[in-house]
């Protein structure tokens, strides 16, 4: 009898329930800051109203959405140290005597949140298309499209240098300007519907290039992501020299992040970024922002 209820008692799943506050509720900007603009969440470091951000470069303007003296306006923007947003995009356009009727060379600046390189391509759609990332105020490279000569080939749904070309964005690069330009002088603007070569930053796997883009693009934007990071120092060194300004709180880790300024003179950035310990989630940028995730132990005897 007595070996009965001890295998019964053994059999009870025993049901531990570690901390128990859900991050859902958890907050995303400082006490007595707004959270958002619209329907976008605007976590800290980024506010959208003085004493709310943590310096100016993170400043949202929630008429614009546009981020402090930047080109870029923001759609989202996500704690792992990425937002996504559009940039504007370079085009020119040509008449029937080859002459240009319209185009935009937009200079853009991102202060210091380059463009990810590994989520990204530059692309560029029209036939006999030349287009570039160059340096502003120089006539340097960064990358570069080239489109195939003629227009014939044209395949809705494919990027592969006819009509449309994609390269990979080099580096982490905060400020550019996109050059865009048809290459032989032979072929764009003969066609009524190819009249311009358009060129842009776009998020992998977000542009799919159809054969009446050609003479419809002019101010279209897509998604693009760039990386965020915080201070101009390592980790280690942020923790060290200023104790009080590290800003990876309570239960957080730190990792270092480098971006590129200038890539010919070799001048990098340097910054980090914080995330939840594992176990927490939430903003780890607040203090106590990262609160113990749910977690049930069964353990059946
Ligand atoms: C809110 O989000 C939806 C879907 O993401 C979008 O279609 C809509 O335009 C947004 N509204 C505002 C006011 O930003
Ligand atoms: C925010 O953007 C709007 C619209 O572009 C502009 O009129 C306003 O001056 C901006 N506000 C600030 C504080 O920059
Ligand atoms: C705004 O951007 C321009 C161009 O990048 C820069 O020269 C200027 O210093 C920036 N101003 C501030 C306050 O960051
Ligand atoms: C495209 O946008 C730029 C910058 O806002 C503007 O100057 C230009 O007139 C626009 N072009 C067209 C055709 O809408």
């Amino acid at each position: 009898m007595k070996l009965m209820i001890l295998s019964f008692v053994l059999k009870v799943m025993i049901v531990i329930v570690l901390l128990s506050r859900s991050s859902n509720t958890a907050a995303q900007s400082l006490p007595n800051c707004p959270d958002k603009c619209g329907n976008v969440t605007i976590p800290y470091p980024f506010g959208t109203t003085e004493d709310c951000y943590l310096s100016r470069s993170y400043y949202v303007n929630c008429t614009s959405l546009q981020i402090y003296n930047t080109s870029f306006q923001l759609s989202s923007v996500s704690l792992d140290g990425y937002m996504r947003g559009s940039l504007p995009m370079g085009y020119r356009c040509y008449n029937k005597k080859h002459a240009k009727t319209r185009w935009l060379e937009p200079e853009i600046m991102l202060s210091r949140f380059p463009v990810s390189s590994t989520h990204n391509l530059f692309t560029t759609v029209g036939c006999d298309a030349r287009s570039s990332m160059k340096y502003i105020n120089s006539e340097n490279y960064i990358t570069g499209c080239l489109s195939m000569t003629g227009c014939t080939g044209l395949t809705d749904g494919s990027c592969l240098g006819m009509g449309c070309s994609q390269v990979p964005v080099p580096y982490k690069v905060t400020s550019f300007r996109i050059h865009a330009q048809d290459n032989t002088k032979r072929y764009v603007g003969k066609w009524s519907y190819n009249k311009c070569v358009y060129a842009f930053v776009v998020e992998k796997h977000h542009y799919w290039f159809r054969e009446t883009d050609l003479d419809t693009m002019v101010n279209r934007s897509f998604p693009v992501v760039l990386e965020w990071s915080l201070g101009s120092t390592s980790c280690v060194e942020a923790q060290k020299k200023n104790p009080e300004t590290y800003l990876c709180k309570e239960n957080s880790v730190c990792d270092d992040h480098t971006y590129t300024v200038d890539f010919i003179q070799s001048y990098h950035h340097q910054g980090y970024r914080c995330h939840c310990a594992q176990g927490y989630q939430g903003n780890p940028y607040l203090p106590n922002g990262c609160q113990g995730k749910i977690i049930i132990i069964v353990i059946n005897l």
